[in-house]
């Protein structure tokens, strides 16, 4: 089979790669030789193993009808949408890791793939190499997911791990992280949440079955927390971890991404540095924890080569996919109960044990003249509430394993 890569950045080359180097493996496992007959990319790469294939138009790849699956790693909506959408419709398989374009597009481009007999695929969109989406589609398919509750922001959890160890504080940690490129140079995406919003979004798609958008996801980011959050998450023995989490409850589906105090009962609490970890709950199979690079070069090749082999085991055969273009209603979060560890300022401690009077408020010792307490199975809407009427230093929710 031939096959041409869109992007020649760190995953392009990566994939690039792994068809170069573990050939004989790949060709017994797919049944056949797999070759990259065309890279595109607007750069010059000189010296490079990639120049003889390398092309600047898309129409030696559209246009060619041998090229019969395309992996797509340039990234973002655009030319991406336009690019998959004409070689979808000409009847070439894509296998991207593009989360951008799976979480705003996916639901067309898997319609036209069903329509056409071929695939689209996207293994590699969230948590790198983790084999996540496809185990959600096929491993699970006699078991109903009933939550998942996962650190799938590598960036963030490199931060939130260097904020623990070293005591740091957030804008610290960040400049160190982009000056070794762990993070990019505009990190908004991955710091405000949006990144693991649309890899939930993605994965609870697969769950429900139906279009969930990840606009309707409620997201927060970690450009809040400081050193002293770390100091008392300690105390509490828990750790702090950007949580994407969908969760179903009698019929309702509620999916949230935001920053939450695990304890060191869960998993989810030794995920560390740029790993990813994803538990996932079956109504029969109950938890099944998955671990391991979520981002990077090779690794994140190595799950899109996969989606390829895939391809090449199944032509003139669409994989059958269950995300319907149905949209899946997600909850207000309002209605939700958490648990929640707050701060404010030591003189407003009597006026916040009368604002959340209506909870259990477990108080923490004071430090740094502050009052910190845990106000617990408040429904977000009444913290929110008793928030306006005090002022808040800063909140952060409890992850409750008893109900995962
Ligand atoms: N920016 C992403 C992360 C890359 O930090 O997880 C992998 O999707």
């Amino acid at each position: 089979m031939k096959i041409a890569i869109l992007g020649y950045g760190t995953i392009g080359s990566g994939v690039f790669e792994v068809f170069g180097t573990n050939v004989d493996n790949i060709k017994k496992r797919a049944g056949e030789e797999i070759t990259v007959k065309r890279v595109l990319d607007l750069r010059e790469f000189p010296g490079d193993p990639v120049e003889a294939r390398l092309t600047h138009d898309f129409r030696d790849i559209a246009d060619d009808p041998e090229i019969e699956c395309v992996v797509e790693t340039m990234g973002g909506n655009e030319p991406a949408y336009t690019f998959l959408k004409e070689l979808l419709l000409k009847g070439k398989s894509v296998c991207t890791s593009n989360k951008e374009l799976v979480a705003n597009h996916g639901t067309e481009l898997l319609e036209i793939a069903r329509q056409k007999k071929i695939n689209f695929l996207f293994e590699a969109s969230v948590g790198g190499a983790i084999p996540i989406i496809r185990p959600l589609m096929e491993s699970f398919s006699g078991d109903e997911i009933i939550d998942i509750c996962g650190i799938i922001n590598g960036t963030t959890n490199y931060i939130l791990t260097k904020m623990d160890r070293d005591g740091a504080d957030y804008a610290d940690v960040l400049a160190e992280a982009q000056a070794k490129g762990f993070a990019e140079r505009n990190p908004e995406a991955d710091v405000e949440g949006h990144d693991a919003a649309r890899k939930i979004a993605i994965l609870a798609s697969l769950a429900c079955g139906a279009e969930v958008d990840f606009r309707d996801v409620y997201t927060e980011g970690i450009t809040k927390l400081t050193a002293l959050d770390f100091e008392y998450a300690r105390r509490m023995g828990r750790v702090i971890k950007l949580i994407a989490s969908m969760r179903k409850i009698d019929g309702k589906v509620f999916s949230t991404v935001r920053p939450m105090l695990i304890p060191a009962e869960t998993p989810l609490y030794t995920v560390n540095d740029v790993f990813n970890g994803i538990l996932v709950n079956g109504r029969f199979s109950k938890s099944i924890m998955f671990y391991g690079s979520g981002a990077g070069k090779l690794p994140t090749a190595s799950a899109v080569a996969a989606d390829v082999i895939e391809v090449a085991k199944n032509r003139g055969r669409n994989i059958p996919i269950v995300w319907s273009n149905k949209k899946q209603p997600i909850e207000d979060r309002m209605e939700q109960k958490n648990d929640f560890f707050i701060r404010v300022k030591h003189s407003d401690k009597h006026k916040a044990k009368e604002v959340f009077s209506g909870v259990h408020i477990d108080e923490l010792k004071p430090e740094n003249g502050e009052f910190a307490f845990i106000a617990r199975n408040m429904a977000e809407k009444d913290y929110e509430e008793a928030a306006k009427k005090v002022d808040i230093i800063n909140k952060i929710r409890l992850l409750n394993v008893a109900q995962r």
